[in-house]
């Protein structure tokens, strides 16, 4: 199966049904993007697909096929994530860190115009049981006005 990994063709030999989480953690060994629940509840495993985020725990390797995917690794390397990365740490938006990868993929695709509103709609499907959401919501916000000022 051949896609587009963090800008990158790549071809890997696997099931079809195997879901993309594993593919990116086994046959890629990229961890950054973890498992929490595997039944897509808690966005824990959120990569961006073709630039929308989904739940690579529920992605068969066949849907990727020529489609580009970016993990946590892939976004930072962008202006925009190494920003979230930045504003989490500053914020106090991660703690155990296992939700930080998905919450920063659920918040990329984030326009720096955003409101409070979309960022919460954006996290929605993104869970996190150390912070609390505000230090998260702060965190994205925080980015998002930085990336505006860069402008
Ligand atoms: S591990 Fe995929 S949504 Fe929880
Ligand atoms: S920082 Fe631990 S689950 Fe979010």
């Amino acid at each position: 199966m051949r896609f587009t990994l963090n800008g990158k063709s790549r071809t890997v030999n696997a099931h079809p049904m195997k879901r993309l989480l594993d593919v990116l953690r086994g046959e890629c060994g990229l961890t950054g993007t973890k498992e929490g629940c595997g039944e897509g509840e808690c966005g824990a495993c959120t990569v961006l697909l073709d630039g929308v985020a989904v739940d690579s725990c529920l992605v068969p390797l066949a849907h990727v096929a020529g489609k580009k995917v970016i993990t946590i690794e892939g976004a930072a390397a962008t202006r925009t994530g190494k920003a979230l990365q930045n504003a989490f740490v500053e914020q106090g938006g991660a703690q155990c860190g296992i939700c930080t990868p998905g919450m920063i993929l659920a918040a990329a695709p984030l326009t720096s115009h955003a409101s409070f509103d979309e960022i919460r709609t954006a996290l929605a499907g993104n869970l996190c049981r150390c912070t609390g959401y505000p230090a998260i919501f702060r965190s994205v916000q925080s980015a998002l006005k930085a990336s505006k000022r860069a402008r």
